[in-house]
């Protein structure tokens, strides 16, 4: 990816200004809050979140958390329960990350849920943090900002040691408090389940319910972290690394092709992975067997061939 001339900015009313107006232009702005260092884009522009997995240099795409000011922010883009209520009543602004079912309108891209229906969403306790997504009023998708693979960033120092050149800022506050991911809770299902500890105590939540969380089967692959509890995948059957459609199958393209949709005429990597989930949901509604062309497999190739081969697995 293109080096870029990384600013760091100040925790000041004019730096945090900046990085609202970054953001806003669909570039990367690495934020501090009360766990880690995320690494943000706004979560309703699909290259902007694709920018986020091509700096970290991340292989595959997991859904990421959309962080907002306020439990009445949070509202706008998901489905809002009782217990969703008493949880954020209890933790937020704090290290808590609630998974609820998207509402209508929502206005997220589909690389921010990798496809899923449901969303997570938490509100950071950090005051810079809150200031930011304050300033721009909208959804700031964020995973920890550090290259894949490495541990996740405490401080403003560490963030430039793994990224930077790879992102337009960072905004600098010194060092996070709670030094550990958000807890993670899945409300979309009928249970109340720990999906990942991190931050904030199951038994601390436990109380606030009064009743023990669903533990996450950690024998069960799927459930692991960093996976999914369900990876989306079309109804229809997916045929990679097609040079052209068979009889009867829609053609999801890439590059200069004739198809029914195109993930980037262009060839342009992080527009197909903006398109990958939206496309493949818009061609799967129709009912038919999908092929797809082939995608190279360099940069951001490499994580949208790995949901491509998941949305091409044999299943039951
Ligand atoms: O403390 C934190 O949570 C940090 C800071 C930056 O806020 N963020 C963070 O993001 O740890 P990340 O991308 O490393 O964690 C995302 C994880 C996914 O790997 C997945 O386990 C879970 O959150 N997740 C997100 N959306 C989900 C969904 N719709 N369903 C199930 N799990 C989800
Ligand atoms: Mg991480």
């Amino acid at each position: 990816m293109p080096q870029q001339s990384t600013e760091i900015l100040a925790a000041t009313a004019g730096g945090i200004a900046r990085a609202a107006q970054l953001l806003r232009e669909g570039r990367l702005v690495s934020f501090p809050t009360e766990t880690v260092y995320g690494l943000g884009a706004d979560a309703r522009q699909g290259e902007a979140v694709a920018a986020i997995y091509e700096a970290k240099g991340r292989p595959s795409f997991n859904p990421l958390i959309a962080h907002v000011h306020s439990a009445e922010a949070a509202r706008r883009y998901v489905q809002w329960n009782d217990v969703a209520e008493q949880l954020a009543a209890a933790f937020w602004p704090g290290p808590l990350t609630l998974v609820l079912p998207l509402r209508e309108g929502h206005g997220i891209s589909p690389l921010v849920t990798a496809g899923l229906d449901t969303l997570g969403i938490r509100v950071p306790a950090h005051p810079t943090g809150q200031a930011l997504l304050r300033e721009l009023d909208g959804p700031v998708a964020a995973p920890s900002a550090n290259p894949s693979g490495k541990i996740s960033p405490t401080t403003a120092a560490h963030v430039i040691a793994g990224l930077d050149g790879r992102i337009a800022a960072i905004l600098d506050d010194g060092a996070c408090g709670v030094g550990l991911e958000s807890t993670i809770i899945g409300l979309a299902g009928s249970e109340v389940m720990l999906l990942r500890p991190g931050g904030l105590a199951a038994e601390e939540i436990e109380t606030v319910l009064g009743r023990k969380l669903v533990q996450r089967d950690v024998h069960d692959p799927l459930t692991a972290p960093g996976q999914l509890l369900s990876h989306y995948a079309p109804g229809a059957p997916v045929r990679l690394n097609a040079e052209a459609p068979g009889e009867g199958e829609l053609f999801l393209g890439f590059g200069p092709v004739e198809c029914d949709l195109n993930l980037s005429e262009s060839g342009d990597l992080a527009e197909a992975a903006a398109n990958l989930f939206g496309h493949l949901h818009r061609l799967d509604a129709l009912g038919k067997p999908i092929a797809v062309a082939p995608v190279p497999e360099h940069g951001l190739g490499e994580a949208i061939n790995d949901r491509l081969h998941r949305a091409a697995a044999p299943r039951d």
